[in-house]
């Protein structure tokens, strides 16, 4: 089959470009590189051999879309490109409703026109906001969203069941991932955050190899077992096979949504000191205030992925430290480095 990945550049992209083409599909992209560079296509070549077909531009330029519908015959996209900083949506909502709103609006525009009606979306765990319950399942409510990054995926989804709902031969997939870390084993594509890192791992990493000098706790007064913020670390090539997965398994109309998780939460201080047993070193922190916005816990209940897709996450927390380990070490200055 031929896939269109938008924002296949960046993080979770790259790796879901290697898994397609290592099942043997057809990957053409779009990406406008605001987040990401083209090395990262460079190296997913060279991992698998195999050739990506580049559209250097915008989701939201309806005359570029028409064009990729036009010169390939994709059988389905998957939709990662967006903005995706939970603290920046703050700052710049009308900057990241415009690019994740506007651009799911003009794709799902010219997928229609160019024929082509199934999708896989990117969402988030964020649009359950508190949890009603844990482990999350997808029955659980969504909304409540307190981010503009999170209300965006939440109007996204509705839309996309909206699209559904006006004509029944869409086929919606929305996949709700927890929180991706890791990287590829071979140690060439990875995560490569601009400036410094917001999110966990990616912040030990760069601890760890001395960039920076001790990881910030934020908070040790959470209802977990330490005390610190529990999350659902999911390895980013386990989350790449979901989309295979859902690519592959689902065959009919409709609108099916999945959890991608494993399931299993880990604290702050349980990663920090997992990644102490790949780095072979000590990490220095210290607790700090809790960060605004933030739960205590949140982890998934993925075992409808299980029974529907077949799939389940297979690499457990210190597999995903030793490879964000490998590419930190490999790629110290990330792509440009
Ligand atoms: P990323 O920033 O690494 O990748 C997004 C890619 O989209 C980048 O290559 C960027 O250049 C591109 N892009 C952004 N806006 C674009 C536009 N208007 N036109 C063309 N390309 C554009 O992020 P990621 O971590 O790989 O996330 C991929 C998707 O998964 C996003 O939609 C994100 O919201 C979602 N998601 C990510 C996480 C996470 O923790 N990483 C969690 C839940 C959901
Ligand atoms: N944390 C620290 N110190 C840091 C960074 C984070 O203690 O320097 C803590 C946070 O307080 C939280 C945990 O580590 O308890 C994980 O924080 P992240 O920022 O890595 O991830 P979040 O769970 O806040 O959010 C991530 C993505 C969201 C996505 C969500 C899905 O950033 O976009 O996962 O569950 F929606």
């Amino acid at each position: 089959m031929t896939i269109l990945v938008t924002g296949g550049a960046g993080y979770i992209g790259s790796h879901t470009c290697v898994e397609l083409l290592n099942a043997g599909h057809d990957v053409v992209v779009i990406d406008n590189f605001c987040n990401s560079s083209a090395e990262s296509l460079r190296r997913v070549q060279k991992i698998t051999g195999k050739s990506v077909k580049l559209y250097n531009g915008d989701v939201r330029d309806a005359k570029l879309l028409t064009k990729i519908f036009k010169d390939n015959v994709i059988d389905s996209v998957i939709h990662f490109a967006g903005l995706k900083a939970v603290g920046e949506s703050c700052v710049k909502p009308i900057e990241y409703y415009d690019n994740n709103l506007t651009g799911t609006l003009v794709l799902l525009n010219a997928m229609r026109e160019g024929g082509c009606k199934k999708i896989v979306f990117s969402s988030s765990a964020t649009v359950y906001g508190t949890p009603e319950k844990l482990p999350l399942d997808e029955t659980c409510k969504i909304g409540g969203t307190t981010n503009p990054y999170g209300t965006s995926k939440y109007f996204q989804e509705i839309m996309l069941r909206d699209v559904y709902a006006s004509d029944n031969d869409w086929t919606v997939v929305i996949l709700r991932y927890f929180n991706p870390v890791g990287a590829h084993e071979s140690g060439l594509i990875g995560e490569d955050p601009k400036g410094i890192p917001n999110n966990l791992t990616p912040y030990i990493a760069k601890v760890a190899v001395g960039e920076l000098k001790e990881v910030g706790v934020f908070g040790n007064d959470y209802d977990t077992h330490d005390g610190t913020g529990v999350r659902d670390y999911i390895h980013v090539v386990d989350l790449a096979r979901g989309h295979v997965a859902a690519i592959e398994k689902i065959r009919n109309s409709g609108v099916y949504t999945y959890n991608l998780g494993t399931g299993i939460g880990y604290s702050v201080l349980d990663v920090i000191h997992a990644f102490e047993k790949a780095c072979g070193h000590k990490l220095a922190y210290s607790i700090k205030p809790r960060r605004a916005g933030d739960i205590d816990s949140n982890y998934a209940d993925a075992s409808k992925a299980l029974k529907e897709l077949g799939w389940k996450a297979e690499l457990g927390i210190d597999v995903m430290c030793a490879s964000l380990w490998k590419w930190q070490t490999m790629n110290p200055k990330g792509y440009n480095g």
